[in-house]
């Protein structure tokens, strides 16, 4: 199946404040012509019915076929999976795609990523990536920062993931919520290493 696309990647939403920076990621990922492996914790449920105006379906299935739509995906483009779907591809080294992104990242997922706990199919892929030496981008969003997230991003990153937190510049005058959002999902793909029109490089002409 992944052949048909450009690549793969897993996104695993998870119940910080900033959805909004998943679902920009999960549509410009479509656009890009990405197949996205993608996980929703139920605390990334609650946020999305909190902060955004989307009614996103309970089930997995129909979860996929929504997002599907929204984002007039291919067949296939966007596979949804359930939490405790441990036979998904990205459970295991030998098929889970070459890049996570948890985006946004709450402290909790941080904290069981950092410790192996594997406990729900996000946390065990976050698992094969580090495992697997794959390239695993953490956007964790929390003010402020305590010790034991501050030693878990640490260890993290020691361990060569990326954490890159949720705090927009400000150097390029965001104008909207949607700029600001922006920044972000920029930053992301280019460490993805997906062309972006987002966001000039630094240095190059603001828009
Ligand atoms: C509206 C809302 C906003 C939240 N914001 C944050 C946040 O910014 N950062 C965070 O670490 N947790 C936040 N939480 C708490 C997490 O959702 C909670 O710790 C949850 O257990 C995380 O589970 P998950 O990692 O499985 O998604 C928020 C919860 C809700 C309902």
């Amino acid at each position: 199946m992944s052949d048909v696309f450009q690549g793969r990647i897993t996104l695993a939403i998870t119940g910080a404040s900033g959805v909004q920076y998943a679902l920009r990621l999960l549509e410009c990922l479509v656009r890009a012509d990405y197949q996205v492996m993608l996980m929703i914790s139920r605390a990334a449920q609650v946020v999305i019915a909190t902060e955004t105006t989307l009614s996103l379906p309970g089930s997995s299935e129909a979860q996929e076929r929504f997002l599907s739509e929204k984002y007039a995906a291919r067949l296939g483009q966007i596979r949804v999976f359930a939490r405790e779907q441990w036979m998904a591809p990205v459970a295991s080294g030998s098929s889970a795609p070459a890049a996570m992104v948890v985006c946004p990242c709450s402290t909790g997922c941080l904290s069981a990523i950092a410790t192996g706990a594997s406990n729900n199919l996000i946390e065990r892929a976050a698992d094969v990536a580090l495992k697997e030496r794959r390239q695993l981008i953490l956007v964790p969003r929390e003010a402020p920062y305590s010790e034991i997230h501050l030693e878990h991003m640490l260890r993290l990153t020691r361990m060569g993931a990326v954490i890159l937190p949720a705090s927009p510049g400000f150097y390029h005058q965001p104008q909207s919520i949607e700029d600001m959002v922006d920044f972000i999902v920029a930053r992301l793909l280019s460490h993805l290493g997906i062309e972006q029109t987002l966001l000039p490089a630094w240095g190059e002409k603001l828009l």
